[in-house]
């Protein structure tokens, strides 16, 4: 079991791993995006749509540059944002997100009309449970990179089918799994309405953790990045 600590007797929750005027740092000093992608992502700050931070930007452009992926599957397109920057950052690469909300489809659809120039991402509308069944299915492709920036109670629910569509040397990244610490805080102490989240990520590090199958790394990037890769 994962372990859980009392939210008052834990130091961690005062004193955040990466402080943040470091954090601050990170996304000032390290290389800005350019060009059409900053426009994906002003529209995005600007109408409060989450998408992932410089940070992670960053460490997925140095983690595509050292794999040199074939293909990346994201589940969470939002308006395309981290998809267009993963095209820019993989040119040869064939990316397919998918999503379900039909006002972020139709938000992402625009910026791929506009920004995909190299037409190299497919979006894929519908809830991922049901999509990635159809791609394990029908497509019979394996994917490099597995990126999970969706509904996080449900990774644990996605992991079996996406280790399925995953590549030999494959890795998949799981975004947001440290809940501002809350996944240190006992289930009971958490609000009614996020512990099914709280359950579905416990559940997930029951299964990845300190399991032989899987070689696991936690990065505090943003609100915390998980990979996996089978062993
Ligand atoms: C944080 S946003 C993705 C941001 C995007 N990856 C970026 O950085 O530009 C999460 C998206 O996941 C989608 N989503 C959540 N649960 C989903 C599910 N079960 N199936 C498909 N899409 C889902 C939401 O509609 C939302 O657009």
């Amino acid at each position: 079991m994962v372990e859980t600590y009392k939210r008052t007797s834990n130091p961690m929750m005062n004193r955040p791993v990466v402080k943040p005027e470091l954090v601050d740092w990170m996304r000032r000093s390290q290389t800005q995006l350019s060009g059409d992608i900053t426009k994906v992502l002003t529209f995005a700050k600007e109408n409060n749509i989450p998408v992932i931070p410089h940070e992670t930007v960053t460490y997925f452009q140095m983690l595509i540059s050292i794999m040199q992926p074939k293909r990346i599957l994201e589940v969470g397109t939002a308006i395309g944002f981290s998809a267009l920057m993963m095209a820019e950052a993989a040119p040869s690469a064939e990316i397919v997100t998918i999503d379900r909300n039909p006002e972020m489809i139709a938000l992402a659809k625009e910026n791929l009309e506009k920004y995909d120039s190299r037409h190299q991402i497919i979006l894929k509308e519908g809830d991922a449970a049901d999509v990635l069944s159809v791609l394990k299915r029908d497509e019979h492709k394996k994917y490099d990179i597995i990126f999970m920036d969706s509904a996080k109670s449900k990774y644990i629910e996605f992991l079996p089918n996406a280790l399925d569509l995953l590549s030999n040397n494959g890795v998949i990244l799981m975004d947001d799994i440290f809940q501002a610490g809350e996944i240190l805080v006992p289930i009971m102490e958490i609000k009614r309405t996020q512990r099914a989240l709280e359950r579905g990520l416990r559940r997930l590090f029951d299964e990845v953790f300190d399991n032989p199958k899987y070689i696991t790394s936690v990065l505090p990037l943003g609100d915390g990045l998980l990979m996996i890769k089978c062993r």
